[in-house]
C-alpha cells in the first residue's frame, strides 16, 4: 500500500494559506476601492471568505472568493442547484463498439458523493448570489453585473479547475482535474471518432454547453448514412454518365452552340462538343439516383429530429435539468431605461413602456435588420459582377481554364464577406436587440439569437439561392442582348453542377478560414499588440498565478455558444437545403464538424474563460429553427428537382419516346432549338458566325412562320416539372408528419424512470403527511372514519339520498 501512496498533485486556486480554494474572482482597480466596501462587507455577512491579490503583470486586482462547503450546501438547497440526483442507468448507446469510447464516456468524472458538490455547480450557486448582492444602498444596487456596466468591477468569472495542460498531464488519469480530462479525451483531434462524453461535460461546464456538444454529436451521427449514400450516388454518377443521353447526344452532334457574347471581340462560336465536361458534371449530380437518394432523404430531417428528442429527454432525466433557470423577473437594463407607473394592482411603482414606443423600437430594429440582408445580398451581387468582369478580362489569357479559376477566385471573396460579416453580425444583433429592450432575458436571448440567425441565413445562403433559382432559371434564346442575361446562365446545360462546385467550395474554405482564425488569431493579435505598443519583454518569465493566467484568456459572453450554434445549424442548412443538388455535401459538413467539433471544444477549454454554467433545459429556440429549415428544405429540393435540375426533362423525353412518337431524334433535339444567324444584327457583325446555332429551348426553328416562339414540348415540359414539385412537395410532408407521429419521443427508459419518480414522489409526500398529522397529535384519517356514527343503524345525520343512488349505480357499473 505505502508504496504506491503517491502524493495527489494539488490543482486549482487557493488562497494564501493553501487551504481554501477560490471558486470566483472579481476584477477591479485600485481607484475604485471604496466604493466595494459594501459589496465585500454584504458577501462576509453571507459567510464568503475573500482575499484580495495584486496583479503581477497588470494593475489590476484580484478579489478572491471561497465559500465554505456547508454555506454552499444551505444555499443548494434554496436555490435548487446541485442537489438534483443524477440518474446515470439510462444509456441508451451501449450498443456501439468499445473503441467510440473514451475512460470519460464510462466514468462520471471524479467520483461524486451525495451532498459533494461539483465545482459548476459551487460556481452556479455563488453566481445566483453575485446576481442578487446588494452593493449600495438603493434597491437596484444589486448585482455584480451591474457594478461591471457601472464601471466599478472590471469584470467578474469563475475560476477553472486547473491549468488545461501541464507537466501534472503525465500522471494517471485518477491524478488529473476535470478540465485535464477533458483536455486529454475530449478537446483533443486524436479523440475526432470518439464519441463525445456530454455527461462529463455537463458534469464541468452545466447544462448549456453539454446540450450543444449532444446535439452536435446527434448531429454528426446522423450524417453518417447519407454520407456514405452520397459518396456511393456521386460515384454511380461518375459511372454511368458517359453513356446517357443527358450527355451522348450532345456531344455526337456537330452543332454549334449560340455564342453568349457582350463584345464583339471575343464572340466566337463553339461546338457543343466542347460543352463536354459541363454536360457530364451536371449529369453526375442530377440524374434518376440523385433524385431517389432526395427523395429518401427528405425524411433524414424529420427522423433526425425526433431521434434527437428521444436522446434530448434521456439527457433531461440524467441530468435532472427538465426547466429554464432563468431570472424571472424584468431585466435591470430594461427598468433603467424605461418610464415608471404606479400600477393598481400590485400597488407598487412599476416599469411601464408605452405600446407605440414599442412598436416603433420593433420598426427601428426590424428595418436595420433589413438593411443589413440587403447589404449581404449586395455583396452578393458584387461577387457575381466581378467573376462576370474577370471572366471577360481573363478569357483572352486563361482560355478553358477561365470559368474554374474565376469560380474559385469568387468563392474566396465569397467566403471573405461570410467571415467578414458574420463578424460584424454577431454584434449587431447584440446591439439592435438592446435597442429593442425586451423586457425579460430569455425574450432578449431568442431575439439575439433569431437575429443573428437570420442574418447569417442571408450571408451564406444568398449566393447558392441565386444559383440555384435565377441564374439556374436564365435561359434566353439569342437577341436579347442583356448585360447579365447573356453572360450568367449555366448554358447550354443547368447549373446543378455550378451549385454542388459552389458548395463544395464554399465549405472547404469556410473551415479552412476558421481553422486558421481559432489557431491563429489570439497568437497574432498578441505579436500585432507588442509591436504596436513595444511592450517591453517579460524580464523573468515567472508563472502567474492561476486568476491572472485566466484573466488573460479571451472573455467569455452569454453568446459564445449562440454563434457556435449558429454556425452548427448552417451546416445543418447546406446539407439539407440542398440534398438534391449537392448529393456529396453531407460527407464534406461530417469531415467539418468533427473538426469543428473539436476546435469549439479547445476554444472553450483552453482559448476562452471558463464559461457561466447554465440550467438549461435542452437547446432552447434552436428547435424552432431546425425545424423550420427541415421544412424549407422540403420546398428547396422539390424546386431544385422541379425548376432547376433536368430529370424531370429526361423523363418526359422517355416518355415521348415511348409512345413512339419520334417526332425528336434524340434528347439533345428534345431540349435544343435551332437558331438562325442571320437573325440576329450583332452576330452578323462577327467572323465567322455559322449558319445556323443551337440554343437551350424547345422554341419553333427558323423556318416557322411563328419564329423562336414557344413550341408545344415547352408547355408539356412545364406541365411535368410543375407536377413533380406537387407531388415531391405533398407526399414529404405527408410521410413526414406520419413518421412524427410513429416514432415516440420518449424512449421507453425515460418513460419508466418518470413513472418511477412520480410514484416515488407521492409514497415519499404521503410518508411525509402521516408523520406531519402524528407529529401535530391529530387524530388518524381512518380512526376519526371508525368512530363515525353508524348510519344504517339510525345513528347520526342521515346520508344524502343521491349520493348513494349514485354509488350504488357506480357498483352496479362495475359488476
Ligand atoms: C490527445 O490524445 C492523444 C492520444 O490519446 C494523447 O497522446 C495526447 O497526449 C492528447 N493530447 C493532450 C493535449 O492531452
Ligand atoms: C428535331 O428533329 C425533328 C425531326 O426530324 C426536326 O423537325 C426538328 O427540326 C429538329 N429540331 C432541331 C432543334 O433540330
Amino acid at each position: 500500500m505505502a508504496k504506491h501512496k503517491k502524493k495527489r498533485p494539488k490543482h486549482g486556486c487557493y488562497f494564501r494559506d493553501g487551504k481554501r480554494m477560490a471558486y470566483f474572482c472579481l476584477v477591479y482597480i485600485e481607484e475604485v476601492e471604496s466604493f466595494l466596501e459594501t459589496l465585500k462587507k454584504n458577501l462576509q455577512g453571507l459567510g464568503f471568505h475573500i482575499e484580495v491579490h495584486d496583479g503581477k503583470k497588470t494593475d489590476k486586482k484580484f478579489m478572491l472568493l471561497h465559500v465554505p462547503d456547508d454555506i454552499l450546501l444551505d444555499l443548494s438547497e434554496a436555490y435548487d442547484i446541485g442537489v438534483a440526483e443524477k440518474k446515470l442507468g439510462l444509456d441508451g448507446r451501449r450498443w456501439t463498439h468499445n473503441i467510440f469510447h473514451t475512460p470519460l464516456s464510462h466514468m462520471y468524472m471524479s467520483e461524486t458523493k451525495k451532498g459533494n458538490l461539483t465545482s459548476c455547480a459551487k460556481i452556479m450557486i455563488i453566481q445566483k448570489v453575485l446576481e442578487s448582492i446588494q452593493f449600495g444602498s438603493e434597491t437596484h444596487a444589486r448585482s455584480v453585473y451591474r457594478m461591471i456596466e457601472m464601471n466599478l468591477l472590471d469584470t467578474v468569472f469563475p475560476l477553472h479547475d486547473g491549468y488545461p495542460i501541464d507537466e501534472t498531464m503525465k500522471l494517471p488519469d485518477k491524478y488529473l482535474n476535470d478540465r485535464q480530462l477533458l483536455t486529454k479525451y475530449w478537446a483533443n483531434f486524436s479523440m475526432w471518432y470518439k464519441s463525445v462524453p456530454t455527461d462529463a461535460i455537463e458534469r464541468y461546464y452545466g447544462p448549456e454547453i453539454a446540450y450543444y456538444f449532444a446535439w452536435v454529436h446527434n448531429f454528426n451521427l446522423m450524417l453518417i448514412i447519407p454520407s456514405i449514400m452520397g459518396l456511393l450516388v456521386v460515384i454511380f454518377g461518375i459511372a454511368t454518365a458517359h453513356q446517357s443521353v443527358a450527355v451522348h447526344d450532345f456531344i455526337e452532334k456537330n452543332w454549334m452552340f449560340c455564342a453568349r457574347c457582350f463584345r464583339y471581340r471575343d464572340c466566337k462560336f463553339h461546338q457543343l462538343k466542347s460543352y463536354y465536361k459541363l454536360f457530364f458534371w451536371n449529369y453526375v449530380f442530377d440524374n434518376y439516383i440523385t433524385v431517389t437518394y432526395t427523395i429518401i432523404m427528405s425524411v433524414w430531417g424529420t427522423v433526425g429530429m425526433n431521434l434527437w428528442k428521444r436522446e434530448w429527454h434521456i439527457l433531461q432525466v440524467k441530468w435532472g435539468v427538465t426547466f429554464d433557470d432563468d431570472e424571472i423577473g424584468a431585466r435591470s437594463a430594461y427598468i433603467d431605461r424605461v418610464m415608471k407607473k404606479y400600477d393598481p394592482r400590485t400597488k407598487k411603482i412599476e416599469a411601464y413602456v408605452p405600446r407605440i414606443e414599442n412598436v416603433m423600437r420593433m420598426v427601428f430594429s426590424i428595418s436595420i435588420c433589413l438593411v443589413m440582408i440587403s447589404v449581404v445580398i449586395l455583396a452578393v451581387v458584387g461577387v457575381i459582377t466581378t467573376k462576370l468582369l474577370l471572366k471577360m478580362a481573363l478569357t483572352e489569357y486563361l482560355h478553358d481554364s477561365t470559368t474554374t479559376f474565376v469560380m474559385i477566385v469568387g468563392c474566396i471573396l465569397q467566403v471573405c464577406f461570410i467571415k467578414g460579416f458574420g463578424e460584424i453580425y454577431e454584434n449587431l444583433s447584440i446591439r439592435l436587440t438592446d435597442i429593442e429592450n425586451p423586457k425579460h432575458q430569455r425574450d432578449y436571448d431568442s431575439s439575439v439569437l433569431y437575429k443573428g440567425y437570420l442574418l447569417a441565413f442571408a450571408n451564406n445562403y444568398a449566393p447558392f439561392f441565386y444559383i440555384a433559382f435565377v441564374k439556374g432559371i436564365n435561359f434566353s434564346q439569342p437577341g436579347t442582348n442583356n448585360f447579365f442575361i447573356q453572360q450568367d446562365n449555366c448554358q447550354p446545360s443547368t447549373c446543378i453542377g455550378d451549385l454542388a462546385t459552389n458548395l463544395f467550395f464554399i465549405i472547404t474554405f469556410k473551415r479552412l478560414v476558421g481553422n486558421l482564425l481559432v489557431l491563429f488569431k489570439p497568437p497574432l493579435k498578441k505579436i500585432f499588440k507588442t509591436l504596436l505598443f513595444f511592450k517591453k519583454k517579460q524580464i523573468a518569465e515567472e508563472r502567474l498565478p492561476q486568476y491572472e493566467t485566466e484573466y488573460n484568456l479571451l472573455p467569455t459572453n452569454r453568446y459564445l455558444l449562440t454563434s457556435e450554434f449558429c454556425e452548427m445549424v448552417i451546416n445543418y442548412g447546406f446539407v439539407s437545403l440542398f440534398f438534391a443538388a449537392c448529393p456529396f455535401a453531407s460527407f464534406f459538413i461530417l469531415l467539418n464538424n468533427l473538426m469543428e467539433q473539436r476546435l469549439d471544444a479547445y476554444k472553450i477549454n483552453v482559448r476562452f474563460r471558463r464559461p457561466l454554467p447554465r440550467n438549461v433545459s435542452g437547446i432552447g429556440a434552436w428547435d424552432g429553427v431546425i425545424l423550420g429549415i427541415t421544412y424549407l428544405s422540403t420546398a428547396t429540393n422539390a424546386f431544385l428537382i422541379g425548376i432547376t435540375g433536368d430529370v424531370v426533362s429526361y423523363a418526359s423525353y422517355a416518355i415521348n419516346q415511348w409512345e413512339q412518337h419520334y417526332r425528336y431524334r434524340s434528347y439533345a433535339n428534345y431540349t435544343m432549338s435551332r437558331f438562325k444567324t442571320e437573325d440576329f444584327d450583332f452576330y452578323r457583325k462577327v467572323n465567322n458566325t455559322p449558319e445556323y446555332c443551337y440554343y437551350r429551348g424547345m422554341r419553333l426553328g427558323p423556318e416557322d412562320e411563328k419564329k423562336y416562339s414557344i413550341d408545344g414540348p415547352y408547355w408539356e415540359d412545364v406541365t411535368w416539372r410543375l407536377i413533380t414539385i406537387f407531388v415531391f412537395e405533398h407526399f414529404v410532408l405527408m410521410f413526414n408528419s406520419v413518421l412524427g407521429f410513429i416514432i415516440p419521443d420518449y424512449p421507453k427508459c425515460v418513460k419508466d424512470q418518470l413513472n418511477l419518480d412520480r410514484q416515488l414522489a407521492k409514497e415519499a409526500k404521503l410518508l411525509m403527511l402521516k408523520e406531519e398529522r402524528e407529529e401535530s397529535g391529530q387524530p388518524d384519517e381512518w380512526e376519526r372514519y371508525d368512530k363515525r356514527p353508524d348510519f344504517s343503524k339510525g345513528e347520526g345525520p342521515i346520508r344524502p339520498s343521491l349520493l348513494n343512488v349514485k354509488n350504488q349505480w357506480n357498483e352496479h357499473i362495475l359488476i
